[in-house]
């Protein structure tokens, strides 16, 4: 049985592409190794969205072709975003490479690669492919990333996943529902719905929030989560849904990318300023103990000092509990990519350090605020620090600590927070009732 190892770069999106890749060359007769040593195919599944994701590929390439060079039969291969970004000068810069697959082509993978070896790139955008009917292969574990959507219509500026990963397309609703009550069988407890605007959900007549409706109906599966809404397609519909259905989790990540109309504007994100804050108090007033996460991005091109303040007076006015944070990257074929850098690196550099900064306090700050109070725990594992504890999230997706004392995975416990940091809680379980 010939042998695959992946290794996975970038977002959740990936990580469940390539749980869909292990699943569907599973079903064509290869085995799944961790050990590129072993592996008759290697394959990276990469990311474009940031200039420093492609160059840890390109480096991760040159290492692996040794594995090649012992063993010429090997086929070494770049899978996702990256491959559809950059298929010309992959090939160019790097001869050894036997394949290239887009985000859209993996249904014709298992093919390709029993092809006598042959090498082939293979980076048609597909209108339609959802993979609906292939079944992912999964880590196991209490929670589930479960793709709803694919594809990107949005265009903002300086972003180069509509261009590698085509147009918007959802999967049907019974495809999805009938995925997650197998799930919830197969003893998953939380399934989270991935997609890269991913509240843009439709299925004919059914939207975002009526899925999530649907979805918190079915039995075992006890919390729900999503990833990454768009600011602009968050309707009242959704925020009523997560109001009132206790396992839709009250928390979402909502990026913003800027605290400037002017850049906001440049970055054609489809909101202002003031939409965006209207929408945080739209969803703070009905999900009170609402955890809310974002992205960043400084140094955009343009950015002035004063879009920066404006930036780090919106991270102050909103208090996010988390928040990814980056240096504007210039991406070839967007739009922004033909508008001259005004920012130098260095300065880039400074903002980010000084809103990562921010950010540390500000989330401890939230997480003080939350020492004393009693929360719900889905038990993960062991925690990796802690001989003796267990680790798990709470329902705003915080990790929480405790020492064990016979939970397993899965489990959902009441636990006391006694102290915090930035990023984690720690906690005993609270005596039963
Ligand atoms: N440069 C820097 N950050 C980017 N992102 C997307 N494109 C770029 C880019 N060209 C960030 C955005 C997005 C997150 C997934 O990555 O903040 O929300
Ligand atoms: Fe990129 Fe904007 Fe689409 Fe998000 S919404 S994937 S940032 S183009």
């Amino acid at each position: 049985m010939p042998s695959v190892y992946i290794e996975t770069y970038g977002c959740q999106m990936n990580l469940a592409d390539t749980e869909l890749l292990f699943g569907h060359l599973g079903r064509h007769g290869y085995q799944r190794t961790a050990d590129p040593a072993a592996a008759d195919v290697i394959l990276l599944n990469t990311c474009a969205i940031r200039e420093h994701a492609e160059e840890r590929v390109v480096g991760r390439l040159g290492d692996l072709v040794r594995f090649k060079t012992r063993r010429p039969a090997v086929q070494l291969g770049v899978a996702g975003c990256m491959a559809q970004h950059l298929r010309e000068q992959l090939l160019a810069r790097l001869p050894f490479v036997d394949f290239i697959v887009g985000p859209d082509a993996y249904r014709r993978l298992p093919e390709m690669l029993g092809n006598g070896g042959d090498p082939f790139t293979d980076i048609r955008l597909d209108r339609d492919e959802t993979y609906a009917d292939i079944v992912p292969q999964r880590d196991g574990g209490v929670r589930a990333w479960v793709t709803i959507m694919r594809g990107c219509d949005k265009f903002c500026t300086f972003c180069i996943v509509p261009y590698v990963r085509g147009r918007e397309r959802s999967l049907p609703a019974a495809a999805i529902l009938d995925q997650v009550r197998q799930l919830a069988a197969d003893g998953y407890r939380e399934v989270v719905y991935l997609g890269q605007t991913v509240n843009a959900y439709r299925d004919g007549t059914v939207g975002f929030a009526e899925l999530l409706r649907r979805t918190a109906a079915i039995d075992g599966i006890e919390r729900v989560r999503f990833t990454s809404p768009h600011p602009s397609d968050m309707t009242d519909d959704v925020v009523d849904a997560m109001a009132n259905a206790p396992k839709l989790c009250p928390q979402v990540h909502l990026p913003v990318q800027s605290g400037s109309d002017r850049i906001l504007e440049r970055m054609e994100r489809g909101y202002t300023v003031e939409q965006y804050l209207d929408l945080v108090q739209r969803l703070r007033r009905a999900i009170p103990d609402l955890a809310l996460s974002t992205d960043i991005i400084v140094g955009f091109p343009g950015e002035e000092e004063s879009d920066f303040e404006a930036t780090v007076a919106l991270m102050r006015r909103v208090g996010y509990d988390n928040a990814f944070m980056f240096k504007y990257s210039a991406r070839s074929g967007t739009k922004a990519f033909k508008w001259p850098e005004t920012v130098p690196d260095a300065e880039k550099a400074r903002r980010l350090q000084a809103i990562i900064a921010l950010q540390e306090e500000q989330a401890a700050a939230i997480n003080r605020t939350l020492v004393g109070v009693t929360t719900e725990v889905l038990v993960e594992g062991p925690a990796r620090r802690r001989a003796g504890w267990l680790v798990g999230k709470t329902p705003q997706f915080k990790t929480l600590v405790f020492p064990a004392n016979g939970e397993q995975p899965g489990d959902l416990v009441r636990v006391r927070i006694a102290e915090t940091t930035a990023h984690t809680l720690v906690g005993h379980r609270e005596p039963e009732a």
